[in-house]
């Protein structure tokens, strides 16, 4: 069977903001690695967090501190967040903000040259600075510039479907060539997966049409690293909603963080009733409800949605703050923000469950293996809060390539096991080759369909059972895909994303029905209340018959964010009227 063999130091699969900070660490620390992307240099997921970069610089809120921005965040998490990965977040981001300005990214400015900040969700300050509404565009341009002028290497149109060693230790992966279909494989001393999240294997999603199928988290569980409380999913409550073809992708938080309002068909400014202090800057689970639940009583648009207006503020302002809904709204609706509402509606956009990691250094359970970014599980505990993916991947992009350039410096490489590598390249060639079974599209729609239906914004024990047993028998279909092309077509990428996207969707499924309360973004109707003694992780492993499921507490909060926990800091939305 004929693979390529590149050997490297450390491999990097995944180019988004998270693996390219670690590379660029990496190279700081002169060790040398490969990144690898599916897409081109730049064509990343990051590109779509669009609002802003938390960080408690206090540019116009002196008051700010980063243990406030710490308790921010484990009150939106629901405190099922790891602390210590908080704490390191909140201290370490604004040296990480002020490094990517450093290095060219154009963050507003206020009138006296500080980097601006604008209100986002559940956050007491002003914290979230931005470059107009296209922040993680402008953060992953500045890195791939850095990287670029560093020479770090970059391979793009990898696909990678397999992790290789044991789960004792990494050896290396293996993955094809997207556009030649030449095997590869790859051989490290240390590999850092930083290949983002699952929101796509929702119906609904935020996410760019062929990204974010939990590769990463797959890739990490088939070769035993657990995975943590993956039924908290994020859905971000507005989503544009037509055409179809766009339907999900983002309305950004920074519309109601700019003084957008949201309405009803009857005009009514519901969140008064929902969160009548915090308006359309609760949470993201509160305001992603409030509009579900407006939306499934009635009071939507005809065509699912809520309006979302800023048309009262300046036309000037607007199109400074937000020039690419400006332009989103008039391609894809016709309509100008400006002067009219848009339609909007709950979208699922961030995947707060994951690959468990040690935070201080990145590390899996399975040694050399590191992981990074939305592949990653417990920064956000139960929900995240908006601007805390930016701040979270060039916050731990810098730790863990800290940290592999010291792993790498002593660790022998592991032996590539031969036979597992032919037992896979045969797997790929019996999909490739079989002449009768199920379309990929159709299983992918299939469990998107089933996900959005039964484990959505509003669960009950009832649907997430009948979710489990749909799934079960989608896992027949999954067996006996027929690709009908060759390996560099659509189809066999789907059929790929589609393996990864079914343990995935069970660990979800599983964990929402085991989790029978309701906590941050996962919402159980049967079980409307927080519950004290569920204030644990829900973890998954694979075993050889399936998977298992057990239970952690949280670790304790250290004394200064309990500390500013207890001082009750909130965001009195009033203030901005
Ligand atoms: O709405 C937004 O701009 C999203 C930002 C984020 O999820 O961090």
């Amino acid at each position: 069977m004929e693979y390529t063999e590149i050997e490297t130091e450390v491999l990097i699969i995944g180019a988004g903001g998270a693996g390219i900070r670690t590379a660029i660490e990496l190279d700081k620390h002169d060790t040398d690695c490969l990144m690898l992307g599916k897409r081109e240099h730049g064509d990343a997921h990051t590109v779509k967090a669009a609002g802003g970069i938390n960080a408690s610089l206090g540019s116009l809120d002196p008051e700010d501190r980063w243990d406030i921005h710490a308790a921010d965040t484990l009150e939106e998490g629901h405190f099922i967040n790891q602390p210590e990965a908080v704490e390191m977040l909140c201290k370490n981001v604004p040296e990480r903000v002020l490094e990517l300005q450093d290095w060219g990214c154009d963050f507003n400015l206020t009138d006296d040259g500080k980097i601006n900040q604008r209100y986002f969700g559940a956050q007491s300050y002003r914290r979230t600075c931005f470059v107009g509404d296209h922040t993680g565009d402008a953060i992953e341009q500045t890195l791939v510039d850095t990287a670029k002028e560093r020479d770090i290497d970059y391979r793009e149109n990898v696909f990678i479907t397999k992790l290789l060693g044991s789960e004792a230790k990494i050896a290396g992966a293996f993955g094809y060539d997207m556009e030649t279909g030449e095997f590869l494989l790859f051989k490290a001393r240390a590999v850092v997966l930083a290949a983002g999240g699952y929101s796509h294997v929702y119906k609904r999603s935020s996410s760019r049409p062929d990204e974010n199928h939990g590769d990463g988290p797959a890739l990490a569980f088939d070769i035993g690293v657990p995975l943590r409380d993956m039924e908290m999913v994020q859905f971000h409550p507005t989503g544009m909603v037509k055409p179809e073809e766009k339907a999900g992708s983002l309305a950004t938080e920074a519309i109601r963080g700019e003084g957008g309002k949201l309405y009803n068909s009857d005009g009514e400014r519901f969140m008064e009733k929902y969160s009548p202090k915090q308006m359309e800057l609760d949470a993201r689970d509160v305001v992603a409800r409030a509009n579900y639940q407006e939306i499934m009583e009635g009071r939507g648009t005809e065509d699912g949605g809520v309006l979302l207006d800023i048309s009262h503020k300046d036309e000037e302002f607007i199109k400074e703050r937000l020039p690419s809904m400006y332009e989103k709204f008039k391609e894809y609706n016709n309509v100008d923000i400006t002067e009219e509402p848009m339609e909007v509606a709950p979208t699922s956009h961030y995947s707060m469950g994951g690959v468990v990691v040690d935070f201080e250094t990145g590390q899996t359970p399975v040694e050399g293996l590191f992981a990074v970014g939305e592949v990653t599980s417990g920064l956000h505990g139960g929900n995240r809060l908006g601007g805390n993916s930016l701040a979270e991947i060039v916050t731990f992009g810098a730790i863990t390539g800290k940290h592999v350039a010291s792993y790498v410096e002593d660790a022998p490489r592991e032996i590539v096991d031969e036979d597992t590598v032919e037992d896979h390249i045969q797997d790929l060639q019996t999909l490739l080759e079989r002449d009768e079974g199920h379309d990929p599209d159709d299983v992918m729609h299939e469990i998107q369909e089933i996900m959005w239906e039964h484990a959505g914004i509003v669960r009950t024990e009832q649907r997430l059972q009948e979710g489990l047993e749909k799934l079960e028998d989608v896992e027949s279909k999954v067996k006996t895909m027929r690709v009908d092309s060759d390996i560099t077509s659509r189809a066999f990428e789907h059929a790929m994303d589609v393996q990864f996207m079914l343990p995935v969707a069970k660990t979800i499924m599983k964990g929402a029905l085991e989790r029978d309360e309701s906590r941050a973004a996962h919402y159980r109707d049967d079980h409307q209340d927080e519950r004290e003694e569920w204030e644990k992780n829900i973890l998954f492993k694979k075993t050889d018959d399936g998977m298992e499921m057990w239970t952690e507490d949280v670790p304790p909060m250290p004394r200064t964010i309990k500390r500013a926990v207890e001082e009750g800091h909130e965001l009195d939305y009033h203030h901005l009227e």
